[in-house]
């Protein structure tokens, strides 16, 4: 049957039918795309004051040490987070045959998150910060993440136990870990004594602050940016290929081998730092370990496709998907190496740490989103495409040869910075100032941009496919999700 989406929602208050909660759904998909433009657009504000410092304008609430908590809490949390949420919401509805559990308390979680980011917007260029990297909000804000993060884990798990479906599909396992670990994580590193509105002291001190910090730190990068969109993986990946996941059995390995190892790798952060020695190797052990797991995980994503390889040839999502995967693979390889202790006394300070976080950020989690919102957005307004192919090809190229531009200038710069920061004199003194290595690092910076221009682009390329998309599916019809088969 077709119908118009807002007429479901309509035949569900009339007539209590079965229908899925996609509006929560549409709302949190379309901010993601709303989301990343800007927070890539503060990316690009912060790697051209890099290069040209005097961007600021002398205006303090332009500064780089303010726009870049700016961005990466944009980029990470308003564009990552919406985009979890969007697919976590469709994902579970699907997978377990059932609306979304609490309808007021899925649009509390929409509106809450939004005001959680918009008071970021407002509050870290004015300079309100804990300075904890990641957990920069002040301790108001915080308690708003907590409560938006209870509603979140009550609306998803309370569908997982109103399932119509007996098994548990192994996306939400990933989803439903991030959602969890996140909670534990945000609590834990936030705890802090509040000394005025926009004022408090995490109740951790001296080392034991940096372990807590960067225990929050890694495992945000293993549980926000990982495990919650290799959920997203588990699921678009197959529906985009039309083909079920290579090896269930070896998702389920994955699962348990990422969740379990992630937890312990934290002290790599922290290499030739005050914090114990057995500490620091005890991270290392665990990272160079984390490479199976993430591996597996990788090949099982990638070999989803075997048969069907072809199909990369004119499906551009497709491609989307498979790129991510690559670059999650060699993020994945370059952390447990840059964990080794000998290799982070060469890649520890420099922007090799920053090509490393943005392949990551970039290629695997920029791509994987964007790859399962071109699957989702036609969808959600009635469509089974959407409005311009091309666009999504063109958005594909200018991605791709964007994050090529960014990491590679990154590694060439860090490698470079490390070895002139390390090369001595006969005489003991050091053969180049510091200055130097910054003077030697601007053509890279220059290359950065050039590459956030592109990815940028492609970003606004998406805003205006996924915009014409709506407007055109608002007239359309849609299926009722509910006759929509699953997975
Ligand atoms: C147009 C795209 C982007 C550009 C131009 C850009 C640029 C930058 C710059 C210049 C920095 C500061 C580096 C430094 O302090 O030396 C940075 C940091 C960071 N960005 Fe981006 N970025 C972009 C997209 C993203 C995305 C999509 C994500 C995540 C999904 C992300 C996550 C991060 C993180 C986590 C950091 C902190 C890195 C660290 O502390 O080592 N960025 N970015
Ligand atoms: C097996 C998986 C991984 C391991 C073992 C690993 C390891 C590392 C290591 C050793 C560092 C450098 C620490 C330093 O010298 O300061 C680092 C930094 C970082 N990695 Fe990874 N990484 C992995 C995967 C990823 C992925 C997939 C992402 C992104 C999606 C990512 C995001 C980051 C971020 C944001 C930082 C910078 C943290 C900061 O200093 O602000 N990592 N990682």
């Amino acid at each position: 049957m077709q119908i118009n989406f807002i007429e479901v929602d309509m035949a569900f208050q009339n007539q209590q039918a079965t229908v899925y909660n996609d509006t929560v759904v549409r709302q949190f998909a379309i901010m993601t795309v709303v989301w990343g433009v800007v927070g890539m657009l503060v990316g690009v504000i912060v790697a051209s004051q890099l290069a040209w410092p005097e961007l600021n304008f002398g205006i303090s609430f332009l500064t780089y040490g303010r726009l870049r908590p700016l961005h990466t809490n944009a980029v990470i949390f308003a564009f990552g987070g919406s985009g979890l949420f969007a697919t976590a919401y469709y994902i579970v509805q699907r997978t377990c045959q059932v609306r979304l559990f609490g309808d007021k308390l899925a649009a509390f979680t929409f509106w809450g998150w939004q005001l959680v980011i918009l008071l970021a917007a407002i509050s870290l260029p004015l300079g309100y910060t804990t300075g904890k990297e990641y957990a920069e909000l002040e301790w108001p804000i915080d308690i708003l993440i907590t409560l938006v993060w209870v509603a979140f884990a009550v609306v998803f798990f309370g569908t997982i136990g109103t399932r119509k479906v007996k098994h548990i599909y192994v996306a939400n396992w990933f989803l439903g870990s991030m959602i969890i670990a996140v909670a534990l994580l945000h609590l834990v590193n936030s705890a802090a004594i509040p000394a005025g509105w926009m004022k408090s002291y995490s109740v951790y001190a001296g080392v034991q602050d940096a372990m807590i910090q960067w225990w929050y730190g890694h495992n945000a990068v293993g549980f926000f940016l990982t495990a919650g969109f290799l959920g997203m993986m588990y699921y678009f990946m197959p529906k985009a290929a039309g083909r079920p996941v290579y090896s269930y059995r070896l998702s389920i390995v994955h699962f348990w081998a990422l969740i379990f190892t992630y937890m312990w790798a934290g002290p790599h952060h922290l290499h030739y730092t005050a914090l114990p020695d057995w500490t620091q190797s005890v991270g290392m052990l665990f990272s160079l370990i984390l490479l199976a797991p993430s591996w597996g995980g990788m090949i099982n994503g990638i070999m989803t496709l075997s048969g069907a390889w072809h199909k990369l040839r004119d499906d551009p999502i497709l491609r989307f998907l498979i790129v991510s995967l690559s670059f999650y693979g060699m993020s994945t390889f370059e952390g447990p190496m840059m964990s080794i202790k000998t290799v982070n006394a060469l890649s520890h300070y420099t922007d090799w740490t920053v090509g490393h976080v943005h392949s990551g950020a970039l290629g695997w989690v920029g791509l994987v989103t964007m790859g399962s919102m071109y699957y989702l957005i036609p969808r959600l307004f009635g469509k089974k495409e959407m409005f311009s192919t091309k666009a999504i090809e063109v958005h594909f190229w200018m991605a791709t040869i964007g994050i090529v531009l960014y990491i590679a200038a990154m590694w060439i710069a860090g490698v470079m910075q490390g070895l002139m920061w390390r090369s001595i004199n006969a005489d003991g003194t050091l053969t180049y100032t510091f200055v130097e290595s910054v003077k030697a690092s601007y053509p890279f910076y220059v290359i950065r941009v050039l590459g956030g221009v592109l990815y940028l682009g492609g970003m606004l390329v998406m805003l205006w496919n996924t915009l014409k998309t709506a407007t055109n599916g608002r007239a359309a019809d849609v299926s009722i999700p509910a006759v929509a088969a699953h997975a």
